[in-house]
């Protein structure tokens, strides 16, 4: 593809393309939402998605979310409807339902991870992020090769703005050119267990953090040692959200990561 700022990417650890989906595909991917939120039933049960303590991680329900579609609330959550209760829906939808497979697979992404320097790109994870109006919560500063680890390191994130985003509704922070230094954490399986490992204490760079303010279809390219964060959604407007992962199938996937997809192999973009 053209027009692809490599060396931006290089030196930052993200690149923003705004406007890279067209307003018909933020539509369907919101509508396929609204449609898979509107035919699940909660039950008794609901795991909330917390980024602050991590508790999700003791539920099986999260725990086997790598090769299905789950759905995880927020902590905050008092509003019963389910729509507007919601965390996250995760983590195949871009294999398992047709609209976010189309999308996800469309020949523009597979161009533009070629111009990233993917050889094999496989698409891991993905995420469809409410941050919902007053209650979305904030997601502390952390590193993608944290949670989705290969050697070596390969995951890139593609963070697509389904609704303007900006700083009173919860848009992205970044600490530009820290994706240079070392892999802080691992989240990953222990047994059954899933922990977190410290792995390097250096601390995150004293950089300013930049506000990443997109309009809605706008791609945002995440490396994947790229220190990252997004505030609350205090405000009354919606910030959904579409993130998927990509790793490349020329590293080694390590057997220990979270995300596990028995059953269900990794396919790139064909
Ligand atoms: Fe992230």
């Amino acid at each position: 593809m053209t027009g692809l700022d490599r060396a931006a990417y290089d030196r930052d650890g993200f690149l923003v393309l705004e406007r890279y989906l067209p307003a018909e595909d933020c539509d369907a991917l919101q509508t396929r939402m609204a449609e898979l939120v509107a035919e699940f039933d909660p039950g008794p049960v609901r795991t909330i998605f917390s980024a602050r303590d991590q508790s999700h991680a003791r539920d099986l329900y999260f725990q086997d979310s790598g090769g299905a579609i789950r759905f995880f609330f927020e902590e905050e959550a008092t509003d019963e409807r389910t729509e507007r209760a919601l965390n996250k829906v995760g983590h195949a939808l871009h294999d398992l339902d047709p609209v976010f497979d189309r999308i996800s697979r469309q020949p523009r992404l597979a161009e533009l991870a070629a111009a990233l320097g993917f050889v094999q790109p496989l698409l891991l994870q993905s995420m469809y992020l409410f941050k919902q109006p007053q209650i979305g919560a904030e997601v502390g500063w952390h590193q993608d090769a944290t949670y989705l680890h290969t050697q070596p390191s390969t995951v890139t994130g593609f963070w697509i703005a389904l609704d303007d985003a900006d700083r009173e509704n919860g848009c992205l922070l970044a600490l530009p050119g820290a994706h240079c230094g070392p892999l802080r954490q691992r989240f990953h399986r222990v047994g059954a267990e899933l922990i977190t490992t410290e792995l390097d204490a250096t601390p995150w760079p004293r950089i300013e953090p930049v506000a990443l303010e997109v309009p809605r279809g706008s791609l945002v390219v995440l490396h994947g040692l790229l220190p990252h964060a997004s505030a609350a959604n205090r405000s009354d407007r919606l910030r959904h959200a579409y993130s998927l992962h990509l790793i490349d199938g020329q590293a080694v996937y390590d057997t220990d990561n979270w995300l596990q997809r028995p059953g269900l192999p990794l396919r790139g973009f064909a």
